[in-house]
């Protein structure tokens, strides 16, 4: 018998499907449409090297030394003046560096879930945000939602069903996994609905400044800014290596998540932050984020096109706007998960939709990265996953409607 005793929470852990899946997509030949990478393309590796070398030219023992858990002071008033772009008015006292928004997820659950407490998500949301709730045991509250995001009326079913929601976590702009924005007027009225409701927000935006034609509306924040916490990251729009995000907090709530975050790593490696900081500080990212817009776009159009030419009839999608994937719903009779087999021997990879929800998955829904393969290997591999799902369809027994 082991003398190991795991605690309550350690069930709550489980192994991300999606890494399960990553390990069958790593086989040689497979165009993998899974991953929720950015495109190592198009990491600034010069502009980075430049950095690091004038860091440790220039600060080679602060950078090199244990640092304040608040962050690089310098980063986080450069975090305050660039979030002005999403409508947000923000003291640098109020920015958190954390260790990837990832961290944040964590130390928002951490400061703010008790076991049994009701916390709201949309449906389908980020997995790695259930999987850094869950260990903290909340009851997860699905948001019923549509096209163009939660409803309003959600809120008000769940101060009437489940009251005491600790907060709902958000991702307005090109969600991971469907993509989708929710548009202004919709974000007021969701804003009013919670702040009726009395439950706070956690809004997630690493995605928001990869826009393709236009940029999304104001954060979420701008509307109720003390009843928000907003993430903010660096991996989609520089490198995700670094392990770079941060946390906007109300000053009533900032000693507490620092607490949480001195607690879990002291703080975000002072390196990391100081060359980030170094690369930024001059508007590289005016010129280089509008370089991975262009790319991306390019992406988005030859993966919509491909899917236009073989998708069998019964699938539908819609081209997402900005960010890093579409969401596919099957032609019916068809699950995902069972399918995802098929197409690793077919030579294309996706993930299925399932894990995606707290609740009552979807089993037709699936998600594509559009921004790892070249435009070429996309229309590859959606004619290889055309193909799969055109041999499902005629094995599948007609299913009585
Ligand atoms: C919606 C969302 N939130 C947070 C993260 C975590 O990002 P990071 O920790 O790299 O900032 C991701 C990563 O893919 C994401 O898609």
């Amino acid at each position: 018998m082991s003398a190991w005793h795991l605690a309550r929470r350690s069930a709550r852990m489980n192994p991300s499907i999606i890494r399960e899946i990553l390990k069958l997509t790593e086989r040689p030949g497979v165009r993998s449409m899974a991953g929720g990478l950015p495109s190592a393309d198009t990491f600034p590796v010069q502009a980075i090297r430049d950095a690091c070398d004038k860091v440790l030219r220039e600060a080679p023992r602060e950078a090199l030394q244990y640092a304040a858990s608040e962050g690089y002071a310098p980063l986080r008033e450069w975090v305050a003046q660039h979030l002005v772009a999403q409508g947000l008015t923000v003291k640098p006292e109020q920015v958190l560096i954390t260790t990837g928004s990832q961290q944040g997820l964590d130390l928002a659950g951490k400061v703010l879930i008790d076991a049994g407490a009701p916390v709201a998500v949309e449906t389908p949301t980020y997995l790695g945000a259930l999987q850094a709730f869950a260990p903290y045991e909340p009851e997860f509250v699905s948001l019923e939602g549509d096209d163009d995001g939660p409803l309003p009326e959600s809120f008000r079913a769940l101060a009437r069903r489940t009251p005491g929601a600790r907060f709902a976590y958000l991702l307005p702009n090109f969600q991971n996994p469907t993509g989708r924005v929710i548009p202004r007027a919709r974000r007021e009225a969701l804003v009013q609905a919670a702040r009726a409701a009395g439950v706070p927000l956690v809004e997630d935006n690493p995605y928001g400044d990869l826009w393709f034609d236009r940029a999304p509306p104001p954060a979420m924040a701008s509307w109720w800014p003390e009843g928000s916490v907003y993430l903010g990251s660096f991996s989609k729009v520089l490198t995700p290596g670094f392990r770079l995000g941060y946390i906007v907090a109300p000053a009533a709530l900032m000693p507490k998540l620092l607490q949480a975050k001195q607690a879990s790593d002291l703080h975000t490696p002072s390196f990391n932050q100081r060359v980030v900081h170094e690369v930024v500080r001059n508007g590289f990212l005016d010129q280089h984020v509008p370089t991975i817009r262009a790319r991306y776009r390019a992406q988005r159009d030859a993966m919509d096109a491909a899917l236009h030419r073989h998708m069998p009839a019964g699938t539908t999608w819609h081209a997402p706007q900005g960010g890093m994937f579409f969401w596919l719903r099957l032609a019916d009779g068809l699950d995902a998960m069972q399918l995802l087999e098929h197409a690793v021997a077919a030579g294309v990879a996706f993930v299925p939709g399932a894990p995606f929800y707290a609740h009552a998955p979807d089993p037709r829904a699936m998600r594509l990265s559009f921004v790892t393969l070249s435009p070429a290997d996309i229309d590859e591999g959606i004619a290889a996953l055309g193909r799969v799902l055109h041999e499902a369809l005629s094995a599948a027994p007609l299913v009585a409607s």
